[in-house]
């Protein structure tokens, strides 16, 4: 629990705002003092009732593979709050399939939603950004993507999910090379396997699942949302204001790879 409000009066969205980590980001980032606007194209009753009813935390309506749903969204933040502090490319997917079975549509999607639907968020926010007053520290905003632990090694069905994130990763590092004198802060944020999403889901579906992740994890359990939203408390946060085109890893050591 932290109660300083290192936050406040930042302006905060959130793609895939109504999933697992995007909630629990949510609820610590307006902890710390920030107003939290949540993107998605899930509906608004997707949130919990501390989200829905926090007055500090908005839902719009954005699906981030249409550029017009991001803008429009974009430009309804700005109207509201009239600046843009911190924007999160966090809305994702993911369909595990053997190479050799790979559905090429598949790939398609995850590519589409992963990699092109962070690529609009980022480039919408970052072209705002830039022409936002800068701080006295020299950050005019922050461009963040949820990045995973995968997205520098290898994993069995994951070539669509993998690929996606590592060409996230890289898009970052562009980003953050381009936009470093501008005052726009770009970071990747990899979490490891979390108890949310498609991983709850199959944690929940499997009980054994969560026994076989523990096994492959060095620190013995899957993360949780709210050590994601930790970690983007911190990059959200002055903090992090000497980072840029940095992936901040927190994956519970799952990419030392457990060896017993
Ligand atoms: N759960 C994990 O183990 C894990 C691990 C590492 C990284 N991640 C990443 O974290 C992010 C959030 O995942 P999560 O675990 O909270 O899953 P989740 O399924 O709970 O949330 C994903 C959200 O993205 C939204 N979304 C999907 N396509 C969208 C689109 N086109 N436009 C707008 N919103 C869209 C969904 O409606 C959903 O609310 C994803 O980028 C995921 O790849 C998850």
């Amino acid at each position: 629990m932290n109660n300083i409000e290192r936050l406040s009066g930042l302006v905060v969205t959130i793609s895939g705002g109504c999933g697992d980590i995007g909630q629990a980001t949510a609820r610590r980032l307006t902890r710390e003092g920030a107003k939290v606007v949540l993107l998605d194209r899930a509906a608004k009753d997707n949130l919990a009732e501390d989200l829905s009813n926090n007055g500090q935390v908005a839902y719009l309506y954005c699906d981030v593979i249409d550029r017009a749903s991001v803008d429009a969204a974009l430009a309804k933040i700005v109207e509201t709050h009239g600046r843009l502090d911190v924007a999160i490319a966090n809305a994702g997917m993911v369909a595990n399939e053997k190479f050799l079975e790979l559905d090429p549509e598949n790939l398609r999607r995850t590519m589409e939603v992963n990699f092109f639907g962070a690529f609009h968020l980022a480039q919408a926010a970052a072209r705002l950004m830039v022409t936002q007053t800068m701080s006295e520290r020299g950050v005019r905003g922050k461009v963040l993507f949820t990045g995973s632990w995968v997205q520098d090694m290898p994993f069995p069905q994951g070539t669509s999910y993998i690929a996606s994130k590592a060409a996230l990763r890289m898009m970052a590092m562009v980003m953050a090379q381009e936009l470093a004198s501008d005052g726009v802060l770009v970071n990747t944020m990899a979490p490891g396997i979390v108890y949310a999403g498609l991983s709850k889901k199959l944690h929940d579906a499997d009980p054994a699942f969560r026994d076989r992740v523990a096994a492959a994890i060095p620190l013995n359990e899957m993360q949780t949302a709210e050590s994601v939203a930790d970690a983007y408390a911190f990059l959200c946060s002055g903090d992090s204001d000497y980072m840029t085109g940095a992936s901040l890893l927190v994956d519970g050591g799952a990419t030392l790879v457990k060896r017993s």
